[in-house]
């Protein structure tokens, strides 16, 4: 029955890395592929949604038929979202957003010179949270990167950024995760729980749209 949930429902998801330039010829970014946010919004249209794909620099083609808008900063990736959010009935952020971006990129290439270099970040707008804060907030899940405390970190990140769901991963364990094929997730809503377990990313991406399905219409007729 929660197959059909999503039909028609307007969906938009951010994935892959975001770049935040140091000068023009470098950046700070992360691992993250795409695969796992690109898997979503394959599982999402398959439900029936209407899928809105923003998406960081990846090596990956533009699913069939999905609008996709591609971005390359935090910043950049802030703005695109805001845009689609106000008409949307679920955002789901499973994109590796920086944190931080320098704070002042240089217009020159920065020369070798002493044997220290100093930069100065400053935060990045938080999407997930500031989507999840708005008057009229669509259905949030969010995703937590973690290397230890899976389950409280996830759990904090679930409160703080006012979620409705949030998929934890463990990503210091290089065989899922970022960039590989495979991923486990561990999903908490305020009421429960459940574990996914290891699998390729696409049957994982259905088996966590189903979920969501599930947990949506839950939520919305409560
Ligand atoms: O792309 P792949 O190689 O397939 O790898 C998948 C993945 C490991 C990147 C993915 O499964 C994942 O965990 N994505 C979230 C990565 C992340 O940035 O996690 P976080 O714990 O730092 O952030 C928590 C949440 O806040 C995330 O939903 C993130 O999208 C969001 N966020 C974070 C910072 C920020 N400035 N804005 C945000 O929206």
């Amino acid at each position: 029955i929660f197959e059909q949930v999503l039909a028609g429902k307007r969906i938009t998801i951010t994935a892959g890395p975001t770049r935040e330039e140091i000068d023009p010829v470098r950046y700070l970014s992360n691992h993250s592929s795409g695969k796992m946010g690109y898997a979503l919004a394959i599982a999402a249209q398959e439900l029936g949604a209407t899928v809105t794909l923003i998406s960081g620099p990846v090596n990956l083609l533009p699913p069939a038929k999905i609008k996709t808008i591609s971005v390359s900063s935090a910043q950049q990736m802030h703005d695109a979202v805001m845009q689609t959010t106000h008409d949307c009935d679920i955002f789901i952020g499973c994109a590796a957003v920086a944190d931080y971006r320098v704070q002042q990129k240089t217009n020159q290439k920065i020369k070798k010179s002493d044997s220290e270099l100093t930069l100065t970040f400053i935060k990045n707008p938080d999407i997930l949270s500031d989507v999840a804060h708005l008057a009229n907030a669509p259905f949030t899940l969010g995703f937590a990167a973690e290397t230890q405390n899976l389950r409280e970190y996830a759990l904090g990140k679930l409160q703080r950024k006012k979620l409705n769901m949030i998929a934890a991963n463990d990503v210091s364990d290089s065989t899922i995760g970022f960039n590989s094929e495979q991923n486990a997730l561990s999903v908490f809503w305020s009421k429960g729980e459940k574990k996914l377990d290891v699998a390729d990313k696409q049957l994982l991406a259905r088996q966590l749209m189903r979920l969501v399905a599930q947990r949506y219409t839950e939520d919305t007729n409560d």
